[in-house]
């Protein structure tokens, strides 16, 4: 890290990525798209290790979104093996790593082999108390609140929750990862200014970098500069900062 990175109290708690943009880097080099998907996993790892050395505690990763499913059969069945392969290599690394594994979607989508690698994965590192580390797969902002709301009903209609007590700390206790503060910053790569329905609700002011770095390429330097733009943000959360002048 150089010396111009932000000083600690300037970095971000939690960072979130949207990585986009594999397919892009493929075929700028004349390589099939899963060429693309394979150097992203390269870029995933280096940004793990970055974020931990520059004091991020949380990293959310996009890598499937409910969406994502239109894409080919043939792309779905190959990001899926990917997803399998990777994690299987990764878990040892991220132990060793301190790194502390949660996936976050609707997991039930996913072959019975992946769940359970899934569960392995979130079981080997649980005790670890470093970077904790989101991936989101098979996931959608808008089936995180839906899930919440039918969470919620379900204890309505068990006699346990009065409806008058659903307010924004309740239904923000339901949704997928509660209890992880929201996103500070959400980095989007590859040029594209939207938010493709990643998280929503958590989204509500988190301050928002696009690059058009393709995902794969994305390095440290690409990291510091998204770090270096956020710590020169002002949040107000909907304050006046400046002291009046009338
Ligand atoms: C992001 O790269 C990876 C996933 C969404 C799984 P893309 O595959 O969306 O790459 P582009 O947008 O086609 O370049
Ligand atoms: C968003 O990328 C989802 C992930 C990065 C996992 P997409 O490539 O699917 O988004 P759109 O379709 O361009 O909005
Ligand atoms: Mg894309």
């Amino acid at each position: 890290m150089s010396s111009a990175n932000p000083p600690e109290e300037k970095i971000p708690h939690h960072v979130a990525i949207i990585m986009d943009g594999n397919g892009r880097w493929a075929r700028a080099r004349g390589k099939p798209r899963h060429a693309g998907h394979r150097a992203g996993v390269e870029a995933v790892r280096r940004v793990i290790e970055a974020c931990g050395n520059r004091g991020v505690k949380v990293l959310s990763l996009f890598a499937f979104s409910s969406e994502n499913w239109r894409r080919p059969e043939t792309e779905v069945k190959m990001l899926m093996e990917l997803f399998f392969t990777a994690l299987n290599r990764e878990i040892r690394r991220l132990v060793k790593g301190n790194v502390r594994l949660r996936i976050i979607g609707d997991l039930g989508a996913f072959s019975d082999k992946l769940q359970e690698l899934i569960r392995e994965g979130e079981r080997a590192t649980a005790g670890n108390d470093g970077l904790l580390l989101q991936v989101f797969a098979n996931y959608g902002g808008r089936w995180d609140i839906t899930q919440a709301a039918r969470r919620l009903a379900s204890q309505v209609q068990a006699g346990v929750l009065d409806p008058a007590q659903i307010d924004e700390e309740r239904l923000a206790g339901a949704l997928s990862f509660a209890g992880v503060p929201d996103p500070d910053l959400l980095i989007r790569t590859a040029g594209e200014q939207r938010i493709s329905n990643f998280m929503l609700w958590q989204c509500a002011y988190t301050e928002l970098y696009f690059t058009d770095v393709l995902w794969p390429d994305f390095d440290e330097a690409a990291l510091d500069a998204a770090l270096a733009d956020y710590a020169g943000r002002q949040r107000r959360f909907g304050r006046v900062l400046e002291p009046e002048d009338d």
